[in-house]
Formats: C-alpha cells, structure tokens, sequence
C-alpha cells in the first residue's frame, strides 16, 4: 500500500503540473460545449486535437487553409482544394466531404445540422477562434 501510493504520487502530480502550465482554461471551456461529447462520439474514431492518426489534427483546423496539419499525409483532392475552414465550408464539409472535394480520404458525413454546428463552435473553440 505504501509502496503503491510511493509510486503512484509522482505521475500525479507531474500530470497536474502539465494541465496547470498547458492553455488549460480555454481547453475546460471547450470541454463544457455540447460539440466536445459529439466531436468524441463521431470524430474521435479517426481525429485527435493533437495528433494525426486516421485523419489530421484538428486543433487551430478552424481558419486555416484545408490540408495544412503539420506531418499528415493528404489525398491530394484536399491539398488542392484551396479551402479555407471556417463555419460554412465545415459545414459543408461534413454535410459530404467528398462532394466538395471530391476523392478527399473521408467519407464520414454527420447529417443532423444542429450537431453539425455544435461541432463546428467545438472545432473553433479549440482551435482559439
Ligand atoms: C472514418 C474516419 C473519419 C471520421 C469518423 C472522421 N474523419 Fe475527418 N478526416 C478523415 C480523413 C482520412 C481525413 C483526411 C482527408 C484527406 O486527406 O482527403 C479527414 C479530414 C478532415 C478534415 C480536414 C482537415 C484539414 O486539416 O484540412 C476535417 C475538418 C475533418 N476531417 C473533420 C471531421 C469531423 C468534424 C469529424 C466528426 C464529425 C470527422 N472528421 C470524422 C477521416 C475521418
């Protein structure tokens, strides 16, 4: 028992200490969106904020030019797409990504548009925006 909490305190607080020095309060706030269950639920399968693994990283994606995650392989249909994401061509986007662009590596589409939307304000939250 001594042992385990010995070992167990350390991580713990190393941990706190990277959420305290981390943007940590805009980051809670995006997490009380309504968007953040959603964006877990549907996105979080492929995306991440902060890693690219079946599709890009989608941390600062709001206003940025479409194709531009450091370090991600795109299809060259997004790359040269010349979009920009903002709340109407994510909108769309996710309305049918491969309508706008087409042979784009998703196919994923979230027909609802209020989720779409809280979504979206979830992407731009934490995207800074
Ligand atoms: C089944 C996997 C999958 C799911 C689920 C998925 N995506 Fe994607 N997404 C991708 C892939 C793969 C790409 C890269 C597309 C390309 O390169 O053509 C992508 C690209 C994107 C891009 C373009 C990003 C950029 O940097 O240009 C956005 C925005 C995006 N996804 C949003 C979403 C959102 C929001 C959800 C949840 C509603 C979602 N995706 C769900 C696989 C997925």
């Amino acid at each position: 028992m001594q042992l385990f909490s010995k070992t167990r305190l350390p991580t713990w607080i190393a941990a706190s200490a990277v959420a305290l020095a981390a943007p940590g309060i805009a980051q809670t706030d995006a997490d009380m969106l309504p968007g953040a269950k959603l964006y877990q639920a549907r996105c979080m399968s492929c995306h991440s904020l902060d890693a690219n693994r079946i599709g890009p990283a989608h941390r600062g994606v709001f206003g940025r030019p479409a194709g531009s995650a450091p370090g991600y392989a795109y299809s060259s249909a997004l790359k040269k797409s010349g979009l920009t994401w903002d709340a109407t061509t994510l909108d769309t986007w996710l309305q049918g990504p491969q309508k706008m662009a087409p042979g784009a590596k998703m196919y994923y589409v979230v027909p609802n548009p209020a989720e779409r939307s809280a979504i979206i304000a979830y992407l731009k939250a934490t995207s800074g925006k």
